[in-house]
């Protein structure tokens, strides 16, 4: 075991765990941050889509002691402060088009949509930018996700 600091949703956290422990077990089981969700654990379901230092991730595929003292993690938790507001538009976006339907993949299909606009710099959203997001939906929620990352991307 040894002890393990980085910055989660803006506060400065230490844990004590092996070096070897996913970073989703950290953040579930010893931070009590429940967001990114479990599906693969291989990083191809994309449940667990959350943010490092403002780009998507999957911290099921990244050991905790890969994780340096100055990474800034950011879950859905603290999606809404990086915009000093309740709701990301992004958020406003997916409850104004009706999206979620059991909702277990919708917190990672929220911050990987918000990862592809910051990443587009204000350019328009395409066909195969929408393609090109690869988090799974058993309900099979696809047409209002991409209904709602161009309406959140318009308010971004
Ligand atoms: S649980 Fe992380 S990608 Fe599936
Ligand atoms: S809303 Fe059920 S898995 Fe996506």
């Amino acid at each position: 075991m040894s002890m393990h600091t980085f910055n989660v949703n803006g506060q400065k956290v230490t844990v004590e765990t092996d070096d070897d422990v996913r970073l989703l077990w950290v953040l579930r089981d010893l931070l009590g941050i429940h967001g990114p969700k479990y599906g693969c654990g291989l990083d191809v379901c994309k449940a667990c889509t959350s943010h490092i230092n403002g780009k998507s991730f999957n911290p099921c595929s990244v050991r905790v002691a890969d994780i340096k003292p100055t990474d800034q993690i950011t879950t859905i938790e603290g999606l809404p402060a990086t915009v000093g507001a309740d709701l990301h538009p992004m958020q406003q976006a997916w409850l104004d088009q009706d999206v979620a339907q059991c909702g277990y993949c919708q917190p990672g299909q929220i911050m990987a949509a918000v990862a592809l606009v910051k990443s587009k710099n204000g350019a328009p959203i395409t066909e195969a930018d929408l393609d090109g997001i690869r988090n799974i939906c058993r309900c099979g929620t696809y047409p209002r996700i991409r209904e709602a990352i161009r309406q959140g991307a318009a308010k971004m």
